[in-house]
């Protein structure tokens, strides 16, 4: 557990941070968010003590930080920052081994770390191991920040806009890929962002922040319901129903499809989406051409589909983006689970 209690940071006259209390939960994701300027880098950095509190305490599973040096302070925090800060004179087996070197490790132990750390965030080490960062995609190089900040397993993360530099898409991947890891790997977080559907998306709870002040502490689903003032209500903005969309999945909504099969000729059926012997999508039937031959549409499973964890609010827009009024639901082979239909993503918008 993180635990920051009344911690205040001045520069000169100016006061960055002012008396922040803030307990993060073991394994839990606590986001930052506010407005620029408002305090959120300065909070993260006197966790790991780059930057010493002018004020208040600071305690990590119950030690009070300023008596750790900090060195060693820092061997249990992994932290990663937006511009990824990556050496570009090392290669990425470097960039990932430097802590693990710092500690002493084993040559043999680092190898195998760092291989299965590549394999963790979906780089293959075979071609990217001896990479140079600028080799890399700007998502393959936040991916490698993430492995790195990973590296001696440490239990605390601090991330500040770790996905800020990324196109849409590629964050949305980088926050799945995100959470998936932290299913696994339960870690206590701090994750700084600017982007309120970010904070949603990924926060066990948000700590709002105005002026180094804390306006909110809440999980997403209250401050949602309940933003505590005007200006939370302002920040997280308009369309409170559908941002808490985020928070809930197409497995809790969908329903079952039986799907028709692909090698059945008398196709007159309820269900609009095609299967194979093996289960697997392969297209859907337009209702409207009657002679059920012509009225199939072939395509690849992954064109067409969300997943059971994929959230309401990405399926909706997938929905909106593909045209259809009713989306397939597949595992992670293609195998149709299920589908949802516009009435029951927005069923799950609740009264907001
Ligand atoms: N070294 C410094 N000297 C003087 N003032 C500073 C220093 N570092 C930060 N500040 C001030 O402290 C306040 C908080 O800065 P901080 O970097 O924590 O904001 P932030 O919330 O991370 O903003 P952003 O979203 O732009 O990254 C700002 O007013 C900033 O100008
Ligand atoms: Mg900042």
């Amino acid at each position: 557990m993180i635990d920051l209690k009344n911690v205040g940071k001045k520069y000169g006259t100016t006061t960055a941070v002012n008396d922040l209390s803030l307990e993060v939960k073991t394994g839990e994701i606590c986001v930052l968010i506010g407005p620029s300027g408002c305090g959120k880098t300065t909070t993260l950095k006197m966790i790991n003590r780059l930057i010493e509190p002018s004020s208040g305490q600071i305690l990590i599973d119950g030690r009070d930080s300023s008596s750790l040096k900090p060195f060693e302070l820092r061997r249990g925090i992994g932290y990663a920052i937006q511009s990824v800060g990556l050496f570009p004179h090392l290669t990425v087996f470097e960039n990932i081994a430097v802590v693990p070197k710092l500690l002493g490790w084993q040559k043999p132990k680092i190898q195998a770390r760092v291989m299965e750390l590549l394999e963790l965030i979906g780089l293959d080490p075979n071609r990217y191991a001896d990479a140079y960062p600028k080799a890399l995609s700007g998502g393959q190089a936040q991916r490698v920040g993430v492995a790195r900040a990973l590296a001696a397993d440490p239990k605390v993360l601090l991330f500040d806009e770790p996905f800020g530099a990324v196109d849409p898409l590629t964050r949305e991947r980088l926050q799945n890929e995100f959470l998936g890891l932290q299913q696994r790997l339960k870690k206590t977080v701090v994750f700084v962002t600017h982007d309120i559907d970010e904070a949603i998306k990924l926060s066990d709870r948000i700590a709002i922040m105005k002026d180094g002040k804390l306006e909110q502490y809440a999980t997403p689903e209250q401050m949602l319901e309940q933003p505590a003032n005007a200006f939370v209500r302002d920040f997280i903005g308009a369309d409170r129903g559908l941002k808490r969309l985020a928070r809930v999945f197409v497995r809790d909504v969908m329903r079952p499809s039986a799907g028709v099969k692909l090698e059945d000729q008398n196709l007159r059926t309820s269900s609009v989406f095609v299967v194979d012997s093996g289960g697997v999508l392969r297209g859907w039937l337009d209702p409207k051409v009657s002679a059920a031959q012509d009225a199939f549409s072939a395509h690849q499973w992954q064109d067409i589909s969300v997943f059971e964890n994929t959230n309401v609010r990405e399926a909706l827009s997938r929905m909106i983006s593909l045209g259809f009024q009713v989306l397939p639901v597949v595992n992670g082979a293609g195998v149709l689970k299920g589908e949802l239909s516009l009435e029951q993503a927005m069923s799950a918008k609740g009264n907001l």
